[in-house]
């Protein structure tokens, strides 16, 4: 019931669908040595972070690949901009969650196995698969991606949890990180619509990419908890049981994300969150980390 009323509450929100602000590329430096002593987060939620920080580098450069493929097909310059923008946005992103990776995830574990395992199977199996079957499939799986990073960006940007974490290297991260999958949430899906709109290639890219994007997180998350020394199991249940619960939780926004994709006509910029994007903009402009430069 609480699934059906939030999809309703979503569906109010698609009354006119918006132009958004244009995505504007940034240049952050932050380094991650305040994360250290300011990590206050459950285990639950830090290893939800983590696995999630780790897939984003090589899963970026993966969203990057699928849409240059297509890129010469759009004639649209305004989309043409924006595509640019979102590659320069997704480098950024890779490079800044290498950093948080290496600086913060790699002192406490082992990463390295996981990584491999999953460039291995997702890139080197499954993308090469794919691409030799159909190029659009790929983009299709970055549309529903993007879809789904929106999700996260948006929750993250009305989460007080995000807004209470105390290390401001890492806060401004999900800040910005969050920001920028709003300004460019429309451009893998425009470029999907003008290579091919059928409705069965875009379902067809969600259906693996929900399966997929639950598996690589789950596992990063088992191969980082398989390495905690002293796990207190009845709070990591506790958390996990608070989370399914929550109506911001993660499970519960993955699934909502999910079912608002399957809409026949569904786009991303139904939603209009330029509100929320002039907000953050407004709040990270005093980072001294954050640079903001034209694409
Ligand atoms: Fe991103
Ligand atoms: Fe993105």
């Amino acid at each position: 019931m609480q699934i059906i009323e939030q999809l309703k509450s979503e569906n109010r929100l698609r009354a006119a669908a918006y132009v958004g602000p244009s995505p504007e590329v940034r240049h952050p430096r932050w380094s991650f040595h305040d994360v250290a002593s300011n990590r206050d987060a459950s285990l639950f939620s830090r290893l939800v972070w983590d696995a999630m920080s780790l897939i984003f580098p090589d899963g970026e450069r993966f969203f990057i690949r699928s849409v240059r493929h297509f890129a010469d097909q759009v004639k649209d310059p305004e989309l043409q901009k924006d595509i640019r923008a979102f590659i320069a946005q997704e480098v950024q992103h890779g490079r800044l969650h290498e950093v948080f990776n290496s600086t913060v995830t790699a002192k406490r574990y082992n990463i390295d196995g996981f990584l491999k395992f999953m460039s291995t199977t997702a890139y080197d199996w499954l993308e090469n698969f794919a691409n030799a079957i159909n190029p659009k499939f790929a983009l299709s799986v970055t549309a529903a991606a993007e879809h789904f990073t929106a999700t996260w960006g948006r929750t993250a940007l009305q989460s007080e949890r995000v807004n209470n974490i105390r290390s401001d290297d890492l806060r401004e991260l999900i800040l910005w990180h969050a920001l920028e999958e709003l300004e460019h949430k429309h451009v893998a899906f425009d470029v999907l619509r003008q290579v091919d709109d059928s409705y069965t290639l875009r379902i067809g890219g969600m259906l693996v990419t929900a399966g997929l994007m639950s598996f690589y997180i789950t596992t990063a998350f088992l191969w980082l908890l398989a390495q905690e020394k002293e796990i207190d199991f009845a709070a990591l249940l506790h958390d996990v049981a608070n989370d399914v619960s929550d109506r911001e939780g993660v499970a519960n926004r993955f699934l909502v994300s999910f079912l608002s994709y399957l809409r026949p006509g569904y786009h991303p910029r139904d939603e209009d969150d330029s509100l929320l994007i002039e907000q953050t903009r407004e709040r990270l402009k005093n980072s001294l980390m954050l640079s903001v430069k034209t694409a």
